[in-house]
């Protein structure tokens, strides 16, 4: 066998060893597990107004968009998409991407000029930290959630500052201080750069997501980006600003650019996913209630719990040999809940990652509560 084939199959036994090996897991349209790990906060991704509105534009427009968005892939679809988007979220202007982590990757890069110092909280996001390292400028790290230390990088950067962070973060569940953050950024003429990506659909003001919860839609040194695939059920990225920084991505975006546009019916789909989150405050209560309960049975029953204030728990596993035994026990009961270990973890603690789906119906909910209760290694 060729040496770099053997190279990497001694890279994944060594991977192995270390508990670290990663398995797909395929599931069939008749899946029956009470789902505790997809990102579906609101079980909209096969709600029956999310599924028709696909199938009619999918019926009208074919699979694929054809070509990018500046070619021929933007579409009716794409550009009501956009006018929801930027209403929802409260912005002059919001241009879609194919994903989350592009979007991400282009938002990083147009705010980043010569003289600019990136400040990202450690526990950021991977399509943000990849979206530093591409956009080539210093990156200076700083503690999680730790409002001193990013007032004391941004006293520090030479030249323009851009903060990055998420809302409710992807891991632990918890929200940035971002009126702090904020203010520091007016303050230092920085710009804050904030991931609505699992707070989209499941806080805020009609779901408009963290930065409209904390009165931010619209405040000046302010960009916002989310993904379409969590709350809103269907797939797709976001970035919402003023009007010239839609004008730069169009323009300059390689990430927008240089690639093929989400399929028109993800687009329609998603925006049957976004009218539907506008109106969904109960099964926002019942998310935070479950929440609630999740984090309670959990803790009282002896376990290391986030304090989560979006739809996502984390419960710390000893290592990560035992977070795996302890997801694969409870999916063996029905039960899928997400395994979290190095280098997927900001904090190099292993954990369950829970996350909390309105669609799953509650005795279920409970049920899955007692199973991880149970099957604890
Ligand atoms: C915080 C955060 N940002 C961005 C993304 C990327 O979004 P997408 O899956 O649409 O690429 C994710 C996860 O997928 C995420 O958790």
């Amino acid at each position: 066998m060729a040496d770099w084939v053997a190279g990497l199959r001694r890279r994944a036994s060594l991977r192995a060893r270390a508990g670290l090996s990663r398995n797909l897991r395929v599931r069939d349209a008749t899946d029956a597990v009470i789902d505790l790990a997809g990102n579906d906060y609101l079980g909209l991704a096969r709600h029956p107004a999310v599924v028709s509105a696909t199938t009619e534009a999918l019926r009208q427009y074919g699979l694929g968009a054809t070509g990018s968005r500046l070619v021929r892939g933007t579409t009716t679809e794409h550009a009501l998409l956009e006018r929801d988007l930027a209403d929802l979220l409260g912005w002059p202007a919001a241009l879609v991407f194919s994903s989350g982590y592009l979007a991400n990757l282009g938002a990083i890069r147009a705010l980043v000029r010569a003289d600019t110092t990136i400040v990202s909280d450690a526990h950021a996001h991977a399509s943000l930290i990849d979206g530093c390292r591409l956009s080539r400028a210093e990156t200076v790290v700083v503690p999680h959630a730790s409002i001193a230390e990013f007032r004391s990088a941004l006293a520090a950067a030479p030249g323009r500052a851009v903060v990055v962070t998420e809302s409710i973060f992807s891991v632990d569940g918890d929200l940035a201080p971002l009126r702090e953050l904020h203010a520091a950024c007016v303050e230092h003429d920085a710009i804050l750069l904030v991931d609505d990506a699992h707070a989209l659909g499941v806080i805020g003001p009609r779901g408009a997501g963290g930065v409209a919860a904390a009165g931010l839609a619209g405040a000046a040194n302010l960009v916002v980006t989310a993904t379409l695939s969590k709350a809103a059920g269907a797939s797709g990225g976001v970035v919402a600003g003023p009007e010239p920084l839609v004008k730069h991505l169009v323009d300059t975006g390689r990430t927008f650019i240089y690639d093929t546009a989400l399929p028109p019916a993800v687009a329609a789909g998603a925006r049957a996913g976004l009218a539907l989150l506008r109106d969904a405050d109960e099964a926002r209560r019942e998310l935070a209630d479950r929440t609630r309960l999740a984090v309670a049975v959990l803790g009282d029953a002896g376990f290391e719990v986030s304090r989560p204030d979006g739809g996502v728990i984390s419960v710390t596993a000893p290592g990560p040999e035992q977070a795996v035994a302890w997801a694969a026990a409870c999916a063996a009961q029905g039960v899928a809940v997400g395994c979290f270990r190095p280098p997927s973890t900001p904090d190099n603690r292993s954990r369950l990652r829970l996350t909390v789906n309105t669609g799953v119906r509650r005795v279920d909910f409970a049920h899955a509560l007692d199973v991880i209760v149970k099957e604890a290694p």
